[in-house]
Parts: C-alpha cells; structure tokens; sequence
C-alpha cells in the first residue's frame, strides 16, 4: 500500500506535524519539534541510548495548562515505545534504551496539550 493510499485510522502518523521547513523553522515549530539525540551509527542487535528533547532548543512551557503530554519512539513505522509525562514535576527529556534488528530512521512523536503532535526524526547506519 502506498503512503498516498492509507487512510488515517491505518497511519499512526496521520495529522502529526512537523517544521514545514526544518532549515528555517520558526520558533513556534522549533519548541514542539521533539529532538532525536542517539549514535548515527548502530549495530544490529546491540542496545545503544536514544534520547528524545522536547522544547530544549527553543522552551516549551511545562505548566498545568500547557506542558507536553507524552513522547513516543518509533523505528520506522515500528512502535517502540511511549513514555506519559506530568507538567512541573517531569521534564520532556526521555531515553530509551533501544535494540535493532532492523535499522530504520527514529521517528520521536510527541504531544503538546495545546498545540497538537509533532514528529522529529533522526537517520541512523548500520
Ligand atoms: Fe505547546
């Protein structure tokens, strides 16, 4: 099935934002873009850390009435993990412990209570 061809309930990224141009992101876009931080090469098999930032680069609030609300960590299209997040007393700073059979892009989604799901990625090589 192509990427054009799915429909929203059978893409778990459907509606997830992201800076439209990510050289020149604003600053809106900069706090919500979840920031993948691991080695740029891996091996198969082997854990290595994948930490994922959320408003490091430009600060996002963390409040009651504004805060990030969760951070999931994908491979690919590959669900890894989800990490839920409380404002004030937790910060949207998340690492992973992840193994590999495949080696695919990390694909970091989080949600802003607020402002909606915003997706950073990293490429990684085997
Ligand atoms: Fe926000």
């Amino acid at each position: 099935m192509s990427e054009e061809s799915k429909t929203c309930e059978q893409d778990p990224f459907c509606g997830v934002k992201s800076a439209k141009d990510p050289a020149n992101a604003t600053d809106f876009e900069k706090k919500h873009t979840p920031v993948v931080k691991a080695p740029d090469q891996v091996k198969k098999g082997e854990f290595f850390d994948v930490t994922v930032e959320v408003g490091k680069v430009v600060p996002h609030p963390n409040e009651a009435g504004h805060f990030i609300q969760w951070i999931e960590l994908y491979s690919g299209d590959t669900f890894l993990s989800r990490v839920e997040l409380t404002p004030v007393m937790t910060d949207a700073v998340v690492t992973f412990p992840v193994r590999l059979d495949h080696v695919h892009t990390l694909r970091a989604v989080a949600r802003c209570n607020l402002h909606g799901v915003w997706e950073g990625r990293k490429g990684l090589k085997e």
